[in-house]
């Protein structure tokens, strides 16, 4: 099956000459939780918003479900649903109201069971007959999320939805999210809450200064770039790592009561056991040790480090 969301070699240059995405290729399967990862600036609600349709790119195209979304852009449209990232909500509205007329934007019949569904799993059913404009901004951005579900869409865009959110809406969205993903509907978020993405997406871009810098599956991208540290704790304090340790990846840590030990997770021989037998032969006595995996978190600061550098 060929890719839901096809971007291929898309630039997009601002009125005015400012490049926000160069080149940018990417493929999304249908049915994938894609994370968008990039610090601000960088272009990710640029690449949504010509995904989606709301701003052209200057040059390349890109297809949703095969549809060109400048030529054949009405089909294109109805398959997406967008989050924005800014609240956008007529104040004086009825919340059901602005539901039901987004559902109608996009041509579909009135379907208030469906509607009703949508407003309850957003525990927005209780608000249905208030004005928006009475809302704390929670509800809103609930009412965003529900709006862009009216439709039925088969690939849904998260613009930093949970930015600035209460831990309760973030967590009905991550469960939100996992119903969403057993209906089979694909969905793109971009965030940069690195938590986020880790817990819940099946791959990562990264994106910086309007360039992909990488799009790899989570689990293959921890694997490839995860490093593990162990910090050993020692009885008496070192000046310096011993002659006799130099072969290792140590770090002299706290004034010297401690060295932390890197080494890759893929290696077959994590050269720990011989560590730990030197340290001895080193006469170092050890109180204690922890090992800590590298997160997405430090992953990711190190590539987008790494391409400013
Ligand atoms: N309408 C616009 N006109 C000119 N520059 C813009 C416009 N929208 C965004 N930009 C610029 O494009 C860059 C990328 O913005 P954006 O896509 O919003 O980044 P992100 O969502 O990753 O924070 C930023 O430098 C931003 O200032
Ligand atoms: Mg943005």
């Amino acid at each position: 099956m060929p890719a839901i969301v096809q971007v291929e070699n898309v630039t997009k240059t601002y009125d005015g000459g400012f490049e926000a995405l160069r080149n940018t290729n990417l493929e999304i399967e249908q049915g994938e939780i894609l994370a968008l990862l990039g610090p601000n600036g960088a272009g990710k609600t640029t690449l949504i918003s010509t995904i989606c349709g709301l701003s052209a790119p200057t040059s390349g195209h890109i297809r949703v479900g095969g549809h060109d979304v400048v030529s054949d852009f009405r089909e294109a449209r109805k398959l997406v649903g967008l989050v924005p990232q800014e609240i956008n909500l007529e104040p004086f509205e009825f919340v059901m109201n602005t539901v039901r007329f987004s559902r109608g934007l996009f041509g579909k019949s009135r379907n208030d069971a469906l509607l009703e569904s949508v407003l309850r799993d957003l525990s927005l059913w209780d608000k249905r007959n208030a004005r928006i404009a009475e809302l704390s901004g929670g509800m809103k951005r609930r009412v965003l999320i529900a709006k862009a579900l009216s439709h039925e869409p088969r690939v849904l865009f998260l613009d930093e939805p949970t930015a600035g959110v209460d831990v309760e809406l973030r967590k009905d969205m991550w469960a939100l999210v996992d119903r969403l993903r057993q209906d089979g509907v694909t969905i793109i978020l971009t965030t940069h809450y690195i938590e986020e993405a880790e817990a819940i997406a099946d791959r990562v871009g990264v994106i910086n200064k309007g360039e992909i810098l990488l799009v790899e599956d989570k689990a293959d991208l921890l694997a490839r770039m995860g490093r593990k540290e162990m910090r050993i704790e020692l009885t008496e304090t070192v000046s310096a790592v011993p002659l006799s340790l130099k072969k290792y990846d140590l770090a002299r840590v706290d004034d010297g009561a401690a060295l932390v030990y890197s080494y890759d997770t893929r290696g077959e021989r994590t050269g720990i056991t011989s560590l730990l037998t030197d340290l001895q032969g080193a006469g170092l006595g050890l109180k204690d040790v922890q090992t800590r995996q590298s997160s997405l978190e430090d992953i990711f600061v190190t590539l987008v480090q790494e391409a400013s550098a």
